[in-house]
């Protein structure tokens, strides 16, 4: 990390939250902490304002096309959406297309998907092909890549099949993800992921299936609709119901490395803005279980914290019997952080990752096409494979339309709501932009340091 200044502790005082740090909520965990949590990387970013023409201007925009949407490893899909060969699927991004296609072998290459005569796509979704047949004209390539056959070589001397292989792009696999970048110059994905991959040595996204995928078109530039899930303060007036148990305010915030940031919110544990003397660990835990997206079966209202206990470590205690009871697998050991917390680590420029043992969410930001206003918000949910009976299958996606909203996609269960309240707002964002005439925007020093990090990456990307 150049120029990244001091990496050490996190100070605790007035140049952070009054509340409890995340590392006293884990002091009292009922269970050994993984070591990882424990990691703290605190640089001092600054306080710089940044230029809201960063979200608005379409110069701005074409310049990210160029150097960063073209030159980024990005997460295109799940290795178990093309488990057999020639399996297939497309990823689009700022106008590009790729087939990312499941090789004999087992490996997975991209390819252009577009045709070398006259440009057509070679396939408009997914499927399974031993070969890419152009519909216009007959080209037609092997799903390895290599030029398969003309149905009129003897108009084209200049076509030599060995030279019309069609362009790939680099790919990467990692926790069960297959990643693509443009770039064939890139740095490798392991050294744009680390230190990812160490971090999830536990919690094997690779052991998990897609049982949820929600997308969503949002008005609103892509770097404004991540940032929105990049802190954990807009709770206060955003998601006002979550407070009882969520402790925002005075969550931990990491630069681990220059791609991969890191945000933790201690669940169980009230929100440092409501009043600690009015708040009783059953109100903690009525509230966690009627709004957080996690049921037990049980009415919310009607469950009692034991004599003695903490929500907290009574909600563990719940999760790892009723996610046993569903998947089979033993969750005794795993600590009460992991059962409960929000972990969302992010790699840059557009993938969340969500740590621990709670069905891990994902989630993706990409342009639409070429537009700076307008972005495919995607929200994943893994669970793990169940340990006995067939692996499930991948869940397809589920675009809402124009007039939908996040309540009709019931498979998110109560997290709708969540994502419903956090979505409202970036219309209004994007059109706030645009009406700046301050021409600036700010981030806090430590709760908004990971934007800020997502800000100074993408200048270097520009500045190459
Ligand atoms: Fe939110």
């Amino acid at each position: 990390m150049d120029g990244a200044g001091v990496v050490g502790k996190a100070r605790k005082g007035k140049e952070r939250s009054k509340g409890l740090t995340y590392q006293e909520v884990l002091d009292l965990d009922t269970r050994d902490v993984p070591a990882v949590l424990r990691e703290q990387s605190v640089p001092d970013l600054g306080t710089a304002p940044v230029a809201i023409a960063r979200y608005t201007d379409p110069a701005f925009f074409r310049e990210e096309v160029e150097k960063l949407w073209l030159r980024t490893w990005q997460y295109a899909c799940r290795e178990e959406e093309i488990p057999n060969p020639g399996d297939y699927v497309l990823y689009d991004v700022v106008g590009k297309s790729l087939l990312i296609v499941r090789q004999s072998d087992g490996g997975v290459k991209a390819f252009a998907n577009s045709c070398l005569h006259r440009g057509r796509k070679l396939a408009t979704a997914g499927g399974c092909k031993e070969r890419f047949r152009c519909m216009y004209h007959g080209w037609t390539w092997n799903k390895d890549g290599s030029f398969a056959e003309n149905p009129m070589p003897w108009d084209f001397p200049q076509a030599q099949p060995e030279k019309l292989s069609l362009p790939e792009a680099k790919v990467g696999l990692w926790g069960g993800f297959v990643f693509i970048n443009f770039d064939q110059a890139a740095a490798p994905l392991e050294s744009v992921l680390d230190p990812l991959p160490r971090h999830f040595e536990r919690w094997r996204l690779e052991d998990c299936y897609k049982a949820v995928h929600v997308a969503k078109m949002i008005p609103a530039n892509w770097k404004a609709v991540s940032e929105a899930f990049m802190e954990s303060h807009h709770s206060l007036t955003t998601h006002p119901q979550i407070l009882p148990y969520l402790a925002d305010e005075n969550s931990q915030y990491d630069i681990l490395s220059d791609h991969v940031t890191r945000h933790i919110s201690a669940s169980g544990v009230p929100s440092p803005f409501v009043d600690q003397k009015k708040i009783s660990q059953d109100d903690i835990i009525a509230a966690m279980f009627s709004t957080s997206g996690r049921t037990t079966g049980a009415d919310a209202a009607t469950i009692k914290v034991p004599e003695g206990a903490t929500a907290r470590a009574y909600a563990a205690d719940i999760f790892r019997q009723t996610m046993s009871a569903e998947d089979g697998h033993d969750y005794s050991d795993k600590s009460d952080a992991e059962m409960l917390d929000a972990i969302l680590y992010n790699v840059f420029p557009n993938m969340s990752f969500w740590a621990g043992f709670a069905p891990n969410l994902v989630y993706r930001w990409r342009p639409v096409g070429l537009s700076h206003e307008q972005t495919l918000m995607e929200v994943i949910r893994l669970k793990r494979i169940p340990k006995t009976g067939p692996r499930p299958r991948p869940a397809p996606m589920h675009m809402l339309s124009e007039t939908e909203g996040w309540r009709d996609a019931p498979e998110l269960g109560p997290l709708c709501d969540i994502f419903e309240q956090d979505m409202a707002n970036l219309p209004y964002v994007q059109e706030g932009l645009n009406a700046s005439m301050s021409g600036l925007v700010h981030f806090g020093r430590y709760s908004e340091m990971r934007i800020r990090q997502h800000h100074i990456m993408l200048d270097r990307y520009l500045a190459r």
